[in-house]
């Protein structure tokens, strides 16, 4: 965390770092987004981003790449076999996480088809903080169970409770008695309930039960960076322990490791690692058969090279620091504005708590989706719905209500500049005094797994009509 204060006593997260490329923008008017909404099906996944002002749907494999990054692109080994790239990769890896296998994967999501897979037996359970989209997924497809254990705090929206991505333990070793447990899966900077991290001391509780209990630990490390940030910033043990040394801590507490390196390293790509030889051996054979050959694993000896410098980067406090910071800005500013908005501050970017924005919506109505849907309209900025919407139908065909109603907006890496974070605080602060205008959303055209990627809905109301008179009625002629 830079430590630079301002004479004027302002605490302004400031930038530790100078921009040398850019890339043009265009806020196209409300009426063509209007149009272009209606096109995407009210599903921000679906507009192009030529039609989008602020990208704000999410941090990976969009976040700024350093000089370094750029550089070391150049030098790539080109080889299907044997690269040097992916020995480089290899190498850096083992020196941060000190695990001695090193597997390949094209993403987060390919990584977790290659541990389920390995390791999912029909009726097994994987007990877990909490679950994101794509794991639960993949358990599913594999026969398992994904049994959630976060926290009690984690699901209060607005508190100061800092670790709400930790696991109730008690839970945890009930669970762990049933012995039907595949693995446990701990997710660093938990992104469905906001981006919040969990504490080092929780996942070294949880070690201990695994042992305990004959099960391992699985951290998912795609948001490990911010994670290691609050670890250092929050709990007291760490605060004098560098990046690295409480990286090692993590590692050292964990079976296998797993991340999307489209977040975890600035580029495009995964991997998985793990000091247990068994589980490389048995998850190895897995990879040229879904990826590609072991020293590439589906991604391009370019973006090889960039997470590696990307991963020695992750290890610099003035880097990983970046984003939360503007993130606990822009949460400070909309809290100011009185804009429900999930505290503390977590990673990733800033959760809207759309159920309280929208009071007067239904689950069933999807909440987020349609502020996501709306806060584009007015603002050109695209976000993304994570509610009921995210959630696919159970058995029966029905909706199953999400814990909580979120419009994301994430912060990519590096990417915006402050003026723009005040933009989209001005904007959904208007929203919000408007709040009673926006109406529901329902699907024309809904696919069965992992809808909200896919899914057409359309308003249930003339709702978008009469927001787009109220801002013009306020906005005159502004885009
Ligand atoms: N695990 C976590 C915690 C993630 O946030 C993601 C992706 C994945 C796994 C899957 O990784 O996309 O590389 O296949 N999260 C993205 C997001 C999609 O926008 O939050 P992937």
């Amino acid at each position: 965390m830079n430590n630079i204060k301002f004479f004027s006593r302002s605490n302004l997260p400031i930038e530790m770092h100078k921009v040398r490329i850019v890339q043009k923008l265009n806020l196209i008017p409300i009426e063509e987004r209007k149009e272009k909404l209606a096109q995407a099906g009210n599903n921000t996944f679906l507009l192009k981003n030529r039609d989008v002002f602020l990208d704000m749907l999410t941090d990976s494999g969009v976040n700024a790449m350093s000089d370094r990054q750029q550089a070391a692109m150049l030098q790539a080994d080109d080889a299907y076999a044997g690269s040097e790239s992916f020995e480089r990769f290899e190498a850096k890896v083992k020196e941060i996480f000190g695990t001695p296998f090193v597997l390949p994967a094209h993403q987060g999501r390919a990584c977790e088809n290659i541990i389920c897979r390995t390791f999912v037996k029909p009726g097994s359970t994987v007990p877990m903080n909490y679950h994101f989209t794509t794991t639960k997924a993949h358990i599913n497809l594999n026969g398992g169970k994904v049994v959630e254990l976060l926290c009690k705090e984690g699901f209060e929206l607005e508190s100061d409770f800092p670790f709400k991505g930790n696991i109730d333990l008690e839970q945890l070793e009930t669970h762990l008695k049933k012995g039907n447990s595949a693995f446990i899966r701990m997710e660093a900077g938990t992104n469905l309930i906001g981006g919040q991290p969990f504490a080092l001391s929780n996942l070294k509780a949880v070690k201990k039960l695994a042992e305990k209990y004959g099960a391992f630990l699985v951290l998912d490390a795609s948001l490990l960076a911010e994670n290691l940030f609050f670890v250092k910033k929050k709990e007291s043990e760490y605060k004098d322990k560098t990046i690295r040394q409480i990286t090692a801590e993590f590692a050292e507490n964990s079976d296998i490791i797993y991340f999307s390196a489209r977040k975890l390293g600035f580029a495009r790509g995964g991997a998985i690692c793990t000091t247990n030889k068994e589980f490389y051996e048995k998850m190895k054979e897995l990879v040229p058969l879904f990826e590609g050959f072991l020293t590439y694993g589906g991604m391009s000896v370019r973006e090889i090279e960039a997470i590696t410098v990307g991963l020695d980067e992750t290890m610099d406090e003035d880097v990983i620091s970046q984003s939360p910071l503007f993130i606990e800005h822009m949460v400070c500013k909309l809290k100011k504005a009185g804009v429900p908005v999930v505290t503390p501050s977590g990673g990733l970017g800033c959760h809207i708590n759309a159920g309280k924005f929208l009071p007067h919506l239904k689950s069933s109505d999807y909440p987020a989706g349609a502020l996501a849907a709306a806060f584009y309209l007015i603002s050109g900025v695209r976000g993304m719905e994570r509610g009921t919407l995210s959630m696919d139908r159970d058995e029966n065909g029905n909706d199953v209500p999400s814990d909580m109603e979120l419009l994301r907006l994430a912060l990519p890496r590096r990417v915006f500049t402050l003026s723009q974070v005040e933009y989209t605080v001005d904007r959904l602060t208007w929203l919000y005094k408007n709040a009673g205008i926006i109406g529901g959303l329902e699907f024309f055209d809904e696919p069965k797994i992992l809808r909200f990627f896919l899914g057409k809905l359309k308003p249930v109301t003339d709702w978008q009509d009469k927001l787009l008179t109220a801002f013009k009625k306020d906005f005159g002629d502004s885009l």
